[in-house]
Formats: structure tokens, C-alpha cells, sequence
């Protein structure tokens, strides 16, 4: 053998060593799957449950990207600022934390079906499984991570160190993060951000809104930006048994609870592959008995007792469980509120949803409607800011007429008004944002629905609400 072979051939068996020990390491830093992140108690479920094993958002990075782009966040502070909960693990309700290659936190349900309420500025905020996220400011989340992974100060020479401030990393843990991990991560959000694109042609949905079925259309399954508006609030999961066999979503557009629960993990797993089922399914299972919030200031039962006579004349067919009209759809020229939302419902978005046959994904079930449901009002009080789009901030604002009802507001605050029924909406501040219900989308005309009852009517009427 010719000496320049020879030294070919170390060097060559040299560097299919390092490679082995690179592709172990990379398969190990970027493949290896953990266990996933289940609990036996089924509230911690339902908040740090893994709906899916693929991987997510790497955990090192989400710890620091605060600390490293103050100046993107909103208002100073950590994750919070976006109306996220955290408890004190390192990471807030609405996320499963596993090792899919790498540690990584990825969304569940509780992340828009949690809220938090304080009965007073001083009081310790209450969580509530379940409950809409009032405080959530989503979109303004999606802006940072997007806005981030565009700045110069995204790169491992920024990122890695502030990483390490906070975790040891080994070796090959660390170059993985450098060559590999940390720029691939970029590069993704940014293209992200290209499918999400969309967002920033639409009036923003501030805190507790969300357009998550645009998001599923366009984003998702890649269908057309038809430039409709579908920003509502999240409603709350809880007695989801209750509405066994009642349509489902702002517009009715379901009435299988598999199925719409289904429809819901779909975009968060973005598909089928790695979807854990029986994780996912003690998540409904916790739903279908979760009992909804208790209305947690006194109630005068003998006003409550007056106000449930009004309720059943002028409420009950549409709102009560035993109601004749409940779980149905009210025509939108009937209940007369805001038609984007139903507009964004298109014939093809149900076609494309309808055409999903990947078991146990498949939605046959699924219709367009010309309204909006009649919701059962469980919880009423948590329910808060009112109707679809979430354009009246207090009960006592629904039961006035049209014009009395807060042209603008500020959505986002945890404090309670038992008064009119509704979260603070009167202050701006941090952790708020103005609604304006002169933009697209945002109306808050229609649902007149006792706005003529006489004030001894409302009052009392308002009081037996609190019960529910
Ligand atoms: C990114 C925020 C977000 C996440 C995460 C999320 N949802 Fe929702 N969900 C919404 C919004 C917004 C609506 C209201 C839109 C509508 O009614 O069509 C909604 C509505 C629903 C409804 C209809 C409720 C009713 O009473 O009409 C169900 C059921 C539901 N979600 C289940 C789930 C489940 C199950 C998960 C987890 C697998 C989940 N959601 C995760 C935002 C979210
Ligand atoms: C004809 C049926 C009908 C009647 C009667 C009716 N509502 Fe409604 N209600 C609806 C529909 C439909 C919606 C959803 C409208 C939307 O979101 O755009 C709704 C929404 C609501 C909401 C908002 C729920 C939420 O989560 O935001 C409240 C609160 C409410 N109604 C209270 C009442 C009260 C109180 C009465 C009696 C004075 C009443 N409704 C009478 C059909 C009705």
C-alpha cells in the first residue's frame, strides 16, 4: 500500500469515527425520544400533558429568549407579560415538557383553556382549569418569537451563552446547539413566520382572542388567505359531558365532542404523526365531568330567586341545559352580533376539514352555519368578556342597549367586578390591551335579548346569573 493511501485511509477511518460519534451525539441531541410528559392527577394532566410525542420548542432556549430580547417584549418581564401562567416549574400551564431529541415544551389544550381570576387588586390571582385564558395575548406572543428569530442577536455566539449561564451542557450537547439545534431552530421560525404571514394583515385579537381557525385554515392545512376575520374568544371547556350531542363552537359547527376535540388537537400536533391518544383522551375525559366555576363573591339568594323567574321567561329556551333551543344555532340576522367570524367558516375550509381521513382524524360531522350558538351560560361569570368576538366586557353592558355598551375597553385584566358581572375593563395598563369595536370583527351590536326589562328586572336577573 502506497504511503498516500495508507494516510487516505486513517484518515478516512479517523473520519468515519468522528462522524459515528457526531451522528450518535446528533442522534441522540436531535432524535432520541423521551418518555412523554403524562400525569397521573388529571388536573396536572390537563396542564402539562403531552397531546403528542414530536419535538417542540427547545426548552434551554424558551428559558432565556426573555433575558436575551427585553426590548421585543411588550413590557418588561419574563413569559408572563403575555398573560401566561406559571406556577413555579420553569414554564407555564399550557405546555408538555419532554425530550423529543432535545428537553422541549409543546402547546396543549390549557394554554387558551385556563384563566385566572383575583377578586381584588390585592388578592392572590385563582387559577381555573377550564376557563377561558382572558389573559392570554397569543398573537402578541407568535410577534415576539417571529421577531426574535429575526434579530441579529439570534445566533449561538448570543444565545449559547446565556444558555449555559443557566444549564451545563456536555460537549457534544453544546455543538449541537451551536452547528446545529440553534441556527435550524431560526430557520424555522422564520419560515413560520412566512405561513403566519396572514396575521399581521388582520386587526390584532389582544388578550383572551384568538383567530385559531384561520390559523388552522392558512397556516395548517395551506388553504388560500380569504382575508376573512374569525378572532373570538376562547370559551370554556368545563361540562363538556353536559354538551353531549349539542352543536359546538361559536358557529354550531359540530356536534360530535370527539370529533370537535379532535379538530382541536389536529393544528396543535400539526397532524396526525405522534399523536398520543390515550393522553389526549384523559384529557377529555377530565372535561366531560369538570364542573364549571363558582361564582366566588356573595350572592343574595332571594334577588337570585326573583331573577330566575325573568331568566326562565326571557333566557332559559336558548341558555339553560334543558333548554328547547340550547346547543342550537340562533341565524346571525336574528341574534344580529358580528358576521366575520362566520365568514371565515368558507365552504372550502369545511370541505378541506371534511376531507381529512387519517383515523382517529376525520371530521364528517362538520358543517358551515348562517349563526350563532346558543351556549349554554355554565360558569356565566368566568364567561366574561361576552359574546363570540368578546365585545362586551361586563353582564350588566349585555343587558343595556346597543348604544350603552362600552364603545372601547381594555381587555386582559385578572380583577373582578362582581357589579357588573366582568373583569376590570375601564384601566389601561401592562398586561391590557384596547378594544375597539368600531375595527372588523369587533361589533357589539346585537343579542338584545332583555335590554328592556325594567332595572328591578336586571338587577335581579343579573344576580341569579352569578349562580350558574
Ligand atoms: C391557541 C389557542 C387554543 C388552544 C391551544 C386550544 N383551543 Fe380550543 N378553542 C380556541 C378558540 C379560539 C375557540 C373558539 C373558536 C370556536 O368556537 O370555533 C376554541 C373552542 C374550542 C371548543 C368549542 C367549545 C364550545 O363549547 O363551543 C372545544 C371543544 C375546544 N376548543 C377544545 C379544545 C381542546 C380539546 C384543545 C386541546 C386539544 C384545545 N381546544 C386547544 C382556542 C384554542
Ligand atoms: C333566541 C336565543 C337567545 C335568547 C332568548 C337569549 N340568548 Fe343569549 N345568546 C344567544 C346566542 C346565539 C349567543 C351567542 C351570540 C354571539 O356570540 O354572537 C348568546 C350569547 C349570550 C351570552 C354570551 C356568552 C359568552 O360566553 O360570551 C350571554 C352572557 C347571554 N347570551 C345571556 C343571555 C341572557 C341573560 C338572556 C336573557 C335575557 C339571553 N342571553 C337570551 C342566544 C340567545
Amino acid at each position: 500500500m502506497s504511503r498516500r493511501r495508507k494516510v487516505l485511509t486513517a484518515t478516512g477511518v479517523g473520519l468515519v469515527l468522528a462522524l459515528s460519534v457526531i451522528g450518535s451525539g446528533l442522534w441522540y441531541h436531535l432524535a432520541r425520544k423521551g418518555p412523554p410528559a403524562i400525569f397521573d392527577d388529571p388536573e396536572t394532566h390537563f396542564k402539562y400533558g403531552a397531546l403528542g410525542l414530536k419535538p417542540g420548542f427547545p426548552y434551554y432556549l424558551w428559558t432565556v429568549m426573555p433575558e436575551v430580547f427585553p426590548d421585543l417584549l411588550p413590557t418588561s418581564g419574563g413569559w408572563e407579560v403575555f398573560g401566561m401562567i406559571d406556577e413555579g416549574r420553569g414554564y407555564p400551564i399550557g405546555f408538555a415538557k419532554q425530550t423529543v431529541g432535545f428537553p422541549a415544551l409543546s402547546p396543549n389544550c390549557a394554554l387558551c383553556h385556563t384563566g385566572r381570576y383575583r377578586t381584588s387588586a390585592t388578592a392572590e390571582p385563582v387559577i381555573v382549569p377550564g376557563a377561558p385564558a382572558g389573559a392570554l395575548d397569543f398573537q402578541a406572543f407568535n410577534t415576539f418569537v417571529f421577531a426574535a428569530a429575526n434579530d441579529p442577536r439570534f445566533r449561538s455566539d448570543v444565545l449559547l451563552p446565556a444558555i449555559e449561564a443557566r444549564f451545563d451542557l456536555s460537549w457534544s450537547e453544546r455543538l449541537v446547539y451551536r452547528y446545529v439545534l440553534l441556527p435550524t431552530v431560526g430557520k424555522t421560525l422564520r419560515q413560520q413566520q412566512q405561513g403566519a404571514a396572514w396575521m399581521n394583515t388582520r386587526p390584532t385579537a389582544g388578550h383572551g382572542r384568538f383567530d385559531a381557525f384561520n390559523l388552522f385554515k392558512i397556516s395548517v392545512l395551506g388553504l388560500a388567505d380569504d382575508g376573512t376575520v374569525g378572532t373570538s374568544d376562547y370559551p370554556p371547556l368545563w361540562d363538556q359531558g353536559a354538551r353531549e350531542g349539542q352543536y359546538l363552537h361559536w358557529n354550531g359547527s359540530g356536534n360530535s365532542l370527539r370529533e370537535d376535540d379532535l379538530m382541536s388537537v389536529y393544528p396543535l400536533n400539526q397532524g396526525p404523526s405522534g399523536f398520543l391518544e390515550e393522553s389526549f383522551d384523559r384529557v377529555t375525559a377530565y372535561l366531560y365531568n369538570l364542573p364549571s366555576a363558582t361564582f366566588p363573591f356573595a350572592i343574595d339568594a332571594e334577588t337570585a330567586a326573583r331573577g330566575q323567574v325573568t331568566y326562565e321567561t326571557h333566557c332559559a329556551s336558548c341558555h339553560a341545559f334543558d333548554g328547547d333551543r340550547v346547543g342550537q344555532v340562533t341565524a346571525q340576522t336574528e341574534v344580529g352580533t358580528d358576521p366575520a367570524f362566520l365568514e371565515m367558516w368558507s365552504e372550502a375550509f369545511v370541505d378541506r376539514l371534511k376531507s381529512i381521513n387519517s383515523p382517529p382524524f376525520a371530521f364528517p360531522g362538520l358543517r358551515r352555519t348562517d349563526g350563532y350558538l346558543n351556549v349554554p351560560l355554565d360558569g356565566a361569570w368566568m364567561r366574561a368578556p361576552y359574546l363570540h368576538n368578546g365585545s362586551v366586557p361586563g353582564m350588566v353592558d349585555l343587558l343595556s342597549p346597543e348604544a350603552a355598551r362600552p364603545a372601547i375597553f381594555h381587555r386582559g385584566s385578572e380583577i373582578y367586578n362582581p357589579d357588573k358581572m366582568g373583569f376590570q375593563s375601564s384601566v389601561a395598563g401592562p398586561g391590557t390591551s384596547e378594544y375597539d369595536t368600531s375595527i372588523r370583527g369587533n361589533s357589539n351590536v346585537g343579542h338584545t335579548y332583555g335590554v328592556d326589562l325594567s332595572e328591578e328586572e336586571k338587577r335581579d336577573l343579573l344576580e341569579f346569573l352569578k349562580t350558574l
